[in-house]
């Protein structure tokens, strides 16, 4: 397994998962409870987009100036978007970041570990020991946060049902092997059974869309509770890019957050478009009940 996060931080596939993570951290926030964040695949934490331009032998094109770097001085954003680039600009400038353009690029862990409140807690996953080794570091100051170097999908397992009973669960693989989508499917089957309430969030690439239509099937076949897919595609079906586009399924979307996001990943459709054809869309594969 050679996925290294670093080459694509911040680029328009972390644009979607990081604005929609943020927004679900928010609504379950609304709540005075505390929750359980669990990231089932959380990377190294942060990452310094100057290193995205390096490979491990070749200079490569790094990805964030077509995510992040198209909303960075953006106008008129929707709340969602305008709350997540704040986010990130807060991050940058902690790390010491003084110039105009992005440096830093938060991850999923360093993103929610910014706004948990006392009641809150976070398990962090990561199977790649050194990319384990740097999130420690990068987490070393965030209380109650618990780093594993460890299998994601067994966590959802094992941290499920949680003693605060709700819990926020991101699932984020990198999808190099073949079985990553079954894996996904086996792995919110089991959870729901721990723990029927738990939001769960799960990122996906859009390669080819009759894959994508098979694992909404699946999904279907499961007997989820309210789901929906928060999808952009920059570029339509012809385009010669291997990722033409990704989406989210949140499985128990929290209350307003389908209204909240629905202007935003209309707006990351037009903001990250590559080609003709883009567009972002918010589609209910289980409706509410
Ligand atoms: C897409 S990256 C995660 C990015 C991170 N969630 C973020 O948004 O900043 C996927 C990570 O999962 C790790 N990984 C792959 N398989 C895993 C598994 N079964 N359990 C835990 N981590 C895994 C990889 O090493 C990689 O760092």
């Amino acid at each position: 397994m050679n996925y290294r996060h670093h080459f694509h931080a911040g680029n328009f596939a972390d644009v979607l998962k990081h604005a929609v993570t943020l927004r679900l951290v928010a609504a379950m926030q609304r709540k005075p409870k505390g929750f359980l964040y669990l990231d089932t695949h959380a990377g190294r934490g942060g990452y310094d987009l100057t290193g995205a331009a390096r490979g491990d032998s070749l200079e490569r094109q790094p990805e964030w100036p077509d995510g992040i770097g198209r909303l960075w001085t953006a106008p008129d954003l929707p709340v969602a978007l305008a709350e997540y680039v704040e986010a990130v600009r807060a991050y940058d400038r902690r790390q010491g970041n003084l110039t105009a353009a992005p440096r830093f690029y938060p991850g999923s862990p360093a993103l929610v570990g910014a706004v948990l409140r006392e009641q809150d807690r976070m398990v962090l996953c990561e199977r790649q020991p050194d990319e384990c080794a740097a999130l420690r570091m990068a987490m070393a100051r965030t209380p109650r946060c618990t780093v594993s170097e460890s299998n994601g999908y067994t966590a959802v397992r094992a941290q499920l049902p949680p003693p605060e009973r709700r819990a926020l669960v991101l699932i984020d693989p990198p999808f190099e092997g073949e079985s990553e989508f079954a894996d996904i499917a086996d792995a919110l089957r089991k959870g729901l059974r721990r723990l029927p309430d738990a939001v769960m969030a799960i990122w996906y690439p859009l390669t080819r869309r009759a894959r994508v239509d098979a694992f909404f099937e699946a999904l279907a076949g499961a007997s989820l509770p309210a789901t929906l897919a928060a999808e952009i595609e920059v570029a339509d079906d012809d385009a010669p890019i291997k990722m033409r586009g990704c989406g989210v399924v949140v499985v128990n979307p929290p209350w307003q957050v389908a209204a909240e996001l629905e202007p935003a990943v209309q707006a990351l459709g037009q903001l990250l478009a590559q080609r003709a054809g883009a567009v972002g869309r918010l589609t209910w594969l289980v409706p509410e009940r």
